[in-house]
């Protein structure tokens, strides 16, 4: 059998709403009718399990196209889940529950809509709903961060009455509330950082002793390039001035801005000018603290140890800070192996930052050259934040989000 060819691309949104198998499902039904009246194009996909809280007849009759809740059912189409991918604009899981935020953070596919999950570039925006003892759950929790620092939108769920008589958080958010969302979606919102531009700088800077040799520090740019990676997706527009050349992950390839430097002027050069028209600037870079003149010609061993001149290089941060336009959040980051606590406090308030990522760099397993990092966030008349040894990716999400409250402080 020839695979049927592709649909034309529908006038109004084309929304793929999931509903997964929990009490709050029959809400599913408003939100359907709610998104048909506002002009989109549904199609509905249950899981297996929904069915048994409401019937595919009820949504078939409502949406735009038949429900579809398995993989094999039409025989004319044997790849439902690409094609529905495909042509999302937006994916809705109302209500996504446990189960489901947990295949979705796993990757796994193994029913149509975890399935169409896997097959989409389209946003995805998830209504968890579920008793709030799960919601509480490290493991929902942790699911809920990996797949928000990929982008997935979470609408958090509300707090009422939940099945059983029982009151508490885990109330599917109101359908209203949902298809608002919906709308600024459809409109561009890509999460809390839609809207803004973050410079954040990466890497360390190599200063040149001679054409041969240079001078610089263990910085690998790993976490320069997460907290692009997570801004990103996150919605907002990055500029990465970075020293290495790593390779930044492919949904986010081509949306970030890649400025490539070496040495510590010329970090701060594209850092000064990059940062004029940003809501955000995050240091994340080791910038050398001194430099040097380098020789013209190779220097040579058998003209003995050379000495070398080294100069002070202007703080960067500090400028950043003394430049900075209202409300822009400017974040630094410092490295420490003594006095840890003392030193970052010391610099949080000599540099003048909202946000200061502190990194003992002696513990195993953070800081340079690691895929992990384990750091503590200070802030101005804040108690410290400790943020316990995690990847990379997943720290970047809490300095974002700590980065979103303060861009909302300001706005205030
Ligand atoms: N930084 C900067 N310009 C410099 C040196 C550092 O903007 N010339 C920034 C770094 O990007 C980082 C912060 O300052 O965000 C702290 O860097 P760190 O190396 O921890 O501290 P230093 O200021 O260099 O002080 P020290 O080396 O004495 O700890």
């Amino acid at each position: 059998m020839p695979f049927a060819t592709p649909e034309p691309a529908s006038p109004s949104p084309y929304i793929v709403l999931g509903v997964a198998g929990g009490i709050a499902a029959y809400k599913a039904i408003d939100v359907l009718r709610r998104l048909r009246d506002a002009g989109y194009t549904v199609a509905p996909v249950l899981t297996p399990d929904a069915t048994r809280f409401v019937g595919p007849l009820t949504f078939s009759a409502l949406a735009s196209e038949p429900v579809r809740v398995g993989l094999y059912e039409d025989p004319h189409v044997p790849i439902p889940h690409t094609r529905l991918g495909q042509r999302a604009d937006l994916i809705v899981v109302a209500p996504a529950t446990a189960h489901l935020i947990a295949r979705f953070a796993m990757g796994l596919a193994d029913d149509l809509l975890s399935a169409t999950l896997m097959a989409t570039n389209a946003p995805v925006l998830l209504c968890p709903a579920m008793h709030t003892e799960m919601w509480e759950q490290p493991a929902v929790q942790e699911n809920l961060a990996t797949l928000r620092r990929r982008g997935v939108l979470v609408l958090e769920p509300e707090e009422g009455h939940l099945a059983g008589g029982d009151v508490g958080t885990g109330r599917l958010a109101e359908p209203e509330t949902i298809v608002e969302l919906v709308g600024r979606i459809v409109a561009g919102y890509r999460g809390p950082l839609t809207g803004r531009r973050v410079v954040i700088t990466a890497g360390g800077t190599r200063e040149p002793i001679d054409p041969v040799r240079v001078l610089t520090n263990r910085s690998s740019g790993r976490q320069g390039y997460a907290l692009a990676e997570v801004a990103s997706r996150l919605g907002a527009e990055v500029i990465l001035i970075t020293t290495t050349d790593r390779t930044l992950a492919i949904d986010v390839a081509r949306r970030v801005g890649i400025v490539p430097v070496t040495t510590a002027d010329e970090l701060r050069v594209a850092t000064l000018d990059a940062a004029s028209t940003a809501d955000v600037v995050i240091m994340a870079a080791a910038v050398a603290d001194f430099t040097l003149a380098p020789a013209p010609n190779k220097l040579k061993k058998a003209d003995g140890p050379p000495t070398l001149a080294l100069t002070p290089t202007p703080d960067i941060l500090t400028e950043l800070v003394r430049r900075r336009s209202a409300g822009q959040v400017v974040v630094g980051f410092a490295a420490e192996s003594t006095d840890v606590v003392a030193n970052a406090e010391a610099k949080l308030i000599s540099k003048g930052v909202d946000l200061l990522v502190v990194n003992d760099v002696l513990t195993p397993g953070a800081g340079f050259e690691s895929d992990t990092n384990e750091v503590r966030l200070l802030t101005r008349g804040q108690a410290p934040q400790e943020i316990s040894m995690r990847s990379k990716e997943d720290v970047a999400l809490e300095v974002l989000t700590r980065v979103v409250a303060l861009l909302a402080q300001g706005a205030q």
